[in-house]
Formats: C-alpha cells, structure tokens, sequence
C-alpha cells in the first residue's frame, strides 16, 4: 500500500472517536492556535486539537473570549491545519458569528471549513442553537457541542464559577445535551459542571463526551495548551493540573541569553561565519 495511503487511514475521524467511546478508549484532547504548537501536539499523539476561542485570552490578551473575530479564527485555524498530520482539527465559531441566524452560522462553517482546511466547528449552547447546528450539519459539517460554563456567555452568568449545581440547570443540561446528540453532533464539550452529572450525561448519550473541569467518568479530556504547559501562571482553577512550568524553563533560558549577550559570550568563535 502506498505511503500516504497508511498516513490518511491514521487520521482521526469523528467516527474513530465514536468507536473510542464504545471501547471505553478515553479520547486526549487539547488547543492550539499556532503552526509550531500545533505540530509538537499533533506529533505526540494528541487526538483533537481545538482552534478555541480561547486564542482570544491566550493569544491576543483579551480578557473574555468574545472580542475574537472569525477571520482571526480561521487564520489560527490556517496555521494549525498546516501542521496536523493525525488530530481531528475542530474550530470554534465565535461569538456573533452564529446566533443571527441559521444561515449566518452555516456562511461561517462554510467560511472555516473552506479558508482553513479544518475537518469540524464547535458552537456553544444547546436549545437556543439547534437550527443553526441543524443547518451547518446539513452542509455535511461535523459540528461539537458545548454546555455547561459557555465563555460566550460570560456577561450573563456574571462569573466563571461551576454551572448546573441547581436541579433546574442541571435537567436542562442534561435535555441539551440529548438534542445536541438527536441533532447529529458529533461530541459535546462539558465546561466546569458538577462530576457527577457529567458523568450521567455520559452514560446517556452514545456521542463522545469531553470533559473540562467535569471529572473523570466522561469520555475524553481537554485543557487549554497554555494553561496545562504552566505559560500561563495565574490561571489556577481546582481542574487544571500542570503538565510543565514552562513559564519557569522560558524565563530561566531568556534570563540566561540575556547574561550571555551582556557578558559578550553568545554569538562564540564557532557560532558565526
Ligand atoms: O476555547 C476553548 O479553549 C474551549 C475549551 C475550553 C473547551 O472551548
């Protein structure tokens, strides 16, 4: 068999995770917004990559993720797809690009899944979004839910402490997340939820269910990149754990650049021409 006929047949397909599901075989997933990032993840075996909206905190300093635009998106998403030889590579629609109307968020699946070359979109919101989910799946778009604490939401919740503690939220979660599936999503992203719930909503739905700050009885995790790599230091909710301290490895090599320059020692006698 040709090369790159092995190659396509180990890409991650939305299907492959659904099987992962019935194997009981948890799904790894994590964000990228960058070529370089995008390419150590992907070789190390991650099997989503998201082109999060969050890029609009980690990348470009915002504090809420609704200033991002869709161009901007999609040029994070361009340089992530670039790099990906294995991962699934879903994109998140951000905020005002999908809750106009139906058509609205299928021009901008369109738009993503076109300019970017990426295999899916992720929309928040359950009810309130299900023609727009229904209208870019009927273009043949693989779309990922999101419930739970949805960051576009910020200024209506008020704070990004746990949702669905409340039997109201919680049944509504759990009605959500069975239209998100009846739609024909793909998967669904629980944010910051109680784990027990989490881990009902997973037991009942046969889609994959990825969990951030949800515990551990879902079907797969994701963290933020920045966040699980310890760049970013002052974000510490109870769910992260930190992987690295990169922010520390960074700071240590910089300041040790810096001295070799002041001290005339970097570029030496075999570093130049
Ligand atoms: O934008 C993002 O990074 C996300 C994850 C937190 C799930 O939506």
């Amino acid at each position: 068999m040709p090369n790159h006929k092995k190659q396509a047949l180990k890409k991650v397909t939305t299907h492959q995770l659904q099987e992962m599901k019935k194997r009981g075989e948890k799904i790894a997933m994590l964000t990228a917004y960058d070529f370089s990032m995008a390419k150590i993840i992907d070789g190390a075996g991650i099997d989503v990559i998201l082109v999060g909206d969050s890029a609009s905190n980690v990348m470009a300093g915002n504090e809420t993720t609704l200033p991002i635009t869709l161009d901007q998106m999609i040029y994070h998403a361009t340089s992530v797809v670039k790099a990906v030889a294995r991962a699934l590579v879903v994109v998140d629609i951000p905020f005002g690009y999908y809750q106009g109307s139906s058509g609205e968020a299928l021009r901008s699946s369109i738009r993503i899944m076109k300019e970017s070359g990426a295999h899916a979109v992720k929309i928040e919101g359950g009810s309130e979004v299900k023609d727009s989910v229904l209208r870019i799946l009927s273009a043949g778009v693989p779309v990922m839910g999101h419930l739970g604490l949805t960051p576009q939401s910020i200024y209506k919740f008020g704070t990004y402490s746990v949702r669905a503690k409340e039997e109201v939220e919680a049944n509504k979660l759990i009605e959500d997340a069975q239209l998100l599936q009846e739609c024909g999503c793909f998967g669904v992203v629980l944010e910051k939820i109680p784990a027990e719930l989490a881990k009902k909503v997973a037991e009942q739905l046969q889609i994959p269910v990825i969990g951030i700050g949800a515990g551990p009885d879902v079907d797969g995790q994701v963290l933020v990149m920045q966040d699980m790599l310890g760049i970013n230091k002052e974000f510490k909710p109870r769910f992260l754990r930190r992987y690295a301290d990169l922010h520390g490895v960074i700071t240590g090599a910089i300041g040790k650049y810096i001295e070799d320059v002041k001290a005339k020692e970097f570029p030496n006698q075999q570093e130049k021409y």
